[in-house]
C-alpha cells in the first residue's frame, strides 16, 4: 500500500513537529478566521482535517478550482452562514487561497464578506501569506505560520515507517532523504517509498538531483518509476504546473527511461492524450479532461513491465524551449513590423505579404 496514505496521521497527536502552530490554530479557531501559511507538504491541509475530526465539525472544503469567480463564492457564503443538516457546525476550509483570480476583483470582496458574515469557523490556507493578492484578506485573519519540519523529526518519522514495514534502513540514507526534502514531509515519504526495494533501502543517489526545478523533476520521476495507480494520480493532484506543460516533460523523459515495448505503449498513451486534448478544445467538453490527465500519468506509469532501476538524468523538454525561442523571435518580428508600419504607412497585412522581399535587403 501507498506509504503516504498508510502512515498519514489519524489524529493531531500523530502529526510531526507542529505542536506550536496547531495549538495556536485550536486557540483562534471560531474566534477569528485563521490563515495557515507555509511551504508545501508540511501538514497544513492535513491539520485542518484532523482538527475538524477532533472538534467534531463537518468539514466543508473548497479549493482554487471551485472559487475562481464571484458567483461561485456567493454559494460558499450561503454555506458558511448555515449549519449542516444535522445541526452540526461546519469547518469551512478555503484551501489554496493564493490561487484566487486577480482578474476578478469582486472575488476578493466576496471572500472578505464570507470572512465577516460566516457563522461557522473558517480556515484559509496559502503557501505565501505575503502574496499581493492576500493583502486585504490578511487584515481579517489570524496568521499562523507552518514552518518547515526539522530534519531530525523527519528522520524519526521515516524510521518508524521503515520499522513497521520491516524495511532494513540505514540512518545515513534516511538523513539524506530528510535533508533533500527541505522540511517537506510529503516529499520525504514519497522518496522513501521509491527507494524501498525488497525490504531494503536503495542508496539515496537513486533519487534525481534536486535543483530549481526540483518539483517538476520529482513529478516526472514518480510517474516514470511507479507502477501504482494511486501514486500516479497523487502526482497529478500535486502537480505544480499545468498538465499541458507536464505532457511535454513526460514526452521528453520517457524516451530516456523506457525501452522497446514499454516505450511504445507509453507513446501510445501520450498520443491518445493528445487526441483527447484536441477534442476538448474543439468541443469545449472539459469532462474529458480527467482522461487527458489519466493518460499522461496512469497510462504512462502502467506502460512498463517493471520499474527501471538505472539512474536516468531527466531533462527540460526540448519542445518547450523551442517554443520559447520561437515566441521570442515572433515578438521581435512583431515589434519590427510595428516600426515598419509607422514608416511605410500601410497595414500589417501588407507588410506581412511583403516580408519575403523586405528580408532580401533587411535583417528581419
Ligand atoms: N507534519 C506532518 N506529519 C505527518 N505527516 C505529514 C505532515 N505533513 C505532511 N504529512 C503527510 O503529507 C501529506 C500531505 O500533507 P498536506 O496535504 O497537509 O500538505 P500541505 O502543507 O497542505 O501542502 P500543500 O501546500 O502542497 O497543499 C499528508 O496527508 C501526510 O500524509
Ligand atoms: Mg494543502
Amino acid at each position: 500500500m501507498y506509504l503516504l496514505k498508510k502512515y498519514c496521521p489519524k489524529n493531531l497527536e500523530g502529526v510531526v513537529g507542529l505542536d506550536k502552530p496547531i495549538s495556536e490554530f485550536l486557540k483562534y479557531l471560531g474566534k477569528k478566521p485563521v490563515l495557515l501559511y507555509g511551504s508545501p507538504g508540511v501538514g497544513k491541509t492535513l491539520s485542518c482535517y484532523l482538527v475538524a475530526k477532533k472538534l467534531d465539525l463537518e468539514l466543508y472544503e473548497i479549493n482554487a478550482s471551485d472559487y475562481r469567480d464571484t458567483e461561485s463564492l456567493k454559494k460558499v457564503l450561503e454555506i458558511a452562514k448555515q449549519y449542516s443538516i444535522f445541526g452540526k457546525k461546519r469547518l469551512v476550509l478555503i484551501d489554496e487561497v493564493d490561487g484566487l483570480s486577480t482578474q476578478d476583483k469582486g472575488a476578493t470582496k466576496e471572500l472578505i464578506k464570507i470572512l465577516k458574515e460566516t457563522k461557522n469557523p473558517i480556515v484559509l490556507i496559502a503557501n505565501d501569506a505575503y502574496d499581493q493578492k492576500l493583502k486585504s484578506l490578511k487584515y481579517y485573519c489570524k496568521l499562523i505560520q507552518y514552518h518547515k519540519i526539522h530534519t531530525n523529526s523527519i528522520v524519526k518519522y521515516l524510521k518508524k515507517i521503515c520499522d513497521e514495514e520491516n524495511v532494513d534502513c540505514d540512518d545515513n540514507i534516511l538523513k539524506n532523504i530528510a535533508q533533500r526534502s527541505n522540511g517537506d514531509v510529503r516529499a520525504s515519504v514519497l522518496d522513501l517509498q521509491s527507494l524501498i526495494s525488497k525490504n531494503k533501502l536503495l542508496p539515496s543517489d537513486y533519487l534525481a538531483p534536486r535543483n530549481y526545478e526540483e518539483n517538476i523533476f520529482n513529478s516526472v520521476r514518480y510517474i516514470l518509476k511507479t507502477k501504482k495507480i494511486d501514486i500516479a494520480k497523487d502526482v497529478m493532484n500535486n502537480l505544480d504546473r499545468n498538465p499541458d506543460d507536464f505532457f511535454w516533460w513526460i514526452e521528453e523523459n520517457v524516451t530516456k527511461e523506457y525501452q522497446e515495448t514499454d516505450l511504445e505503449n507509453a507513446l501510445n498513451f501520450l498520443s491518445l492524450a493528445d487526441t483527447v486534448k484536441k477534442r476538448i478544445r474543439k468541443r469545449q467538453d472539459w469532462n474529458l479532461f480527467k482522461y487527458y490527465v489519466d493518460f499522461i500519468s496512469v497510462g504512462v506509469a502502467l506502460s512498463k513491465e517493471d520499474t527501471y532501476r538505472k539512474f536516468v538524468r531527466y531533462g527540460f523538454p526540448t519542445f518547450i524551449s523551442k517554443m520559447g525561442a520561437m515566441k521570442a523571435k515572433r515578438k521581435e518580428l512583431e515589434e519590427t513590423m510595428d516600426k515598419l508600419q509607422e514608416q511605410m504607412h500601410c497595414s500589417k497585412r501588407i507588410i506581412k505579404e511583403e516580408l519575403p522581399y523586405l528580408r532580401q535587403f533587411m535583417d528581419l
